[in-house]
Formats: structure tokens, C-alpha cells, sequence
């Protein structure tokens, strides 16, 4: 293990109110070990999505307006032009109006990143966001 640093951070003063509830709630003993954990999580994302060519797995979650025009059919073209990349699709209806979408991947990051662009930017989507992991091996043979 390296040497372990103390550096100060400047931070607005609600903002860090609002971290300290966080990290309570989660249950971190101190703020150092939230922030190692958060930095950890960046540079994770950061070098899975700098290796274009990584086999990745992923999940997508889309939330979105069920009456939005031609976004159904939008959504199932994109979707059928990824279909290597795709497991799984898991549609909810969650209220009258809105439905959410929970899309498994496993591919080239590139492939899964590019198809969840597509996806994220359409009309009509409300909320959205990718998770991109590697396998558990592939974690721990890396060195953050
Ligand atoms: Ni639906």
C-alpha cells in the first residue's frame, strides 16, 4: 500500500452538510473513507470507458413518457440494431403515463456506450443513466 496523503478541500459549506448526511446514512465511519470510495468509483468508469474495445457488462435504466410520439418505436429500432449487445429488457409500466426500461449489456464498451447514447438522447426520455462494470475477475486483477 502507498503512503496515505492528507490534503484539504475547499467545499461549500451546505454542500458538505448535505455529504455528511450521505455518508451518515450509508454508514461510513469518516468522510476520508466516503471520498477514497467516490474516487475509486471515477477512476473504475474512467478506465473501463477509455478502453473502447474492453468487454464490458452493463445496465441501462431508461425512464420515460409512455405517450411521447414515435418514441416506442424509436427506442425498439435502436434496440434491434444493438441486438449482440443486449441480454435482456425488463419494461415496467409505473403509472399511467410512464414506463421504465432496465436494458442488460455485455459487449465492447464502445458498443454499449454508443448505444446508450442513443437511447439517453432521444425525445421524450425523462431520466436515464448507465452503469458500466467489468466482470468481478477482471476487477480485482486491476490496480486502482
Ligand atoms: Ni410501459
Amino acid at each position: 500500500m502507498s503512503e496515505l496523503i492528507r490534503f484539504g478541500v475547499s467545499i461549500d459549506q451546505d454542500l458538505l452538510e448535505n455529504y455528511d448526511h450521505l455518508i451518515g446514512e450509508r454508514g461510513y465511519a469518516t468522510r476520508s473513507e466516503a471520498l477514497r470510495d467516490l474516487i475509486r468509483e471515477a477512476l473504475i468508469q474512467q478506465k473501463i470507458e477509455a478502453q473502447a474495445n474492453t468487454e464490458a457488462l452493463g445496465s441501462l435504466t431508461l425512464v420515460y413518457d409512455h405517450h411521447a410520439r414515435n418514441l416506442s418505436q424509436e427506442m425498439g429500432a435502436i434496440q434491434h440494431d444493438f441486438h449482440d449487445t443486449i441480454l435482456s429488457v425488463m419494461h415496467l409500466h409505473v403509472s399511467h403515463d410512464d414506463c421504465m426500461e432496465i436494458i442488460a449489456l455485455r459487449g465492447e464498451v464502445s458498443s454499449i456506450v454508443k448505444l446508450s447514447n442513443r437511447l439517453l438522447s432521444l425525445k421524450g426520455i425523462k431520466n436515464g443513466k448507465l452503469f458500466l462494470t467489468l466482470p468481478s475477475s477482471v476487477i480485482t486483477e486491476k490496480k486502482f
